[in-house]
């Protein structure tokens, strides 16, 4: 399993701190949350921030976007050195022209869902992109409680996946911890993003590593 902890629920205040914890661990991305008020009613952090933090992190960076028109930032996220950029199917009119942009960026590209969008919606879309993010709380904050949904929701994207002969890797995000992620490793999932899991535990490398071996 690929684990991709999230700096969301890491200590703002540490943070050179906390991405050192990470470099250490075993974990395998970064997951960064951009949050703009507007698509989501929170705001997290913005560019300055993330440039700082890549520049301590030693792990490739997993940028999910919960913004509208997050095309207008495609050039601040290869800037970052941004390994994946992580695009709403619900924030893209012309998702085609927006994943084309992030390949023509030189990076991977991904989408994800609301916990209210099918999957179905990926069909036209899924031979063309490398990760598909499942939403598993709705967007804006960290520690909320997993939709059990998704479990059943992330076999069907395994079926498309297999069905269609694409590449993209099942990312999941929201409420994931030791209850939750067993029963979506089983589902066919590729790589889980932990927040609080990770962040809030007495020691975070001991749950990266569970997560990592399930
Ligand atoms: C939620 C973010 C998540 C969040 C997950 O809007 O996209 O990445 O940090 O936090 P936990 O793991 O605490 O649910
Ligand atoms: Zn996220």
């Amino acid at each position: 399993m690929l684990v991709s902890p999230s700096l969301l629920s890491a200590d703002f205040g540490n943070l050179e701190r906390d991405i050192a914890l990470m470099n250490r661990s075993s974990c395998d991305w970064l997951h960064l949350d951009v949050m703009d008020g507007v698509f989501v009613p929170n705001i997290s952090f913005g560019f300055p921030v993330m440039q700082a933090m890549a520049r301590h992190a030693q792990k490739p960076l997993d940028v999910h976007l919960m913004i509208v028109e997050p095309q207008k930032f495609v050039g601040e996220v290869k800037a970052l050195g941004a390994k994946l950029m992580n695009v709403h199917y619900e924030a893209c009119t012309h998702l085609h022209r927006v994943v084309s942009q992030i390949h023509d960026a030189g990076m991977e590209a991904g989408v994800t869902l609301n916990p209210a969008t099918p999957v179905s919606v990926l069909d036209d879309i899924i031979g063309d992109i490398d990760l598909v993010l499942l939403m598993s709380v709705n967007p804006g904050f960290g520690g909320q409680k997993f939709i059990p949904h998704t479990v059943e929701k992330c076999r069907r994207l395994r079926q498309l996946i297999q069905q269609t002969g694409s590449h993209a890797l099942i990312q999941i995000d929201g409420g994931v911890n030791r209850q939750t992620a067993p029963l979506l490793a089983e589902a066919g999932a590729d790589c889980l993003v932990a927040g609080s899991a990770v962040f809030k535990a007495a020691n975070p490398e001991e749950e990266i590593h569970f997560l990592k071996n399930l």
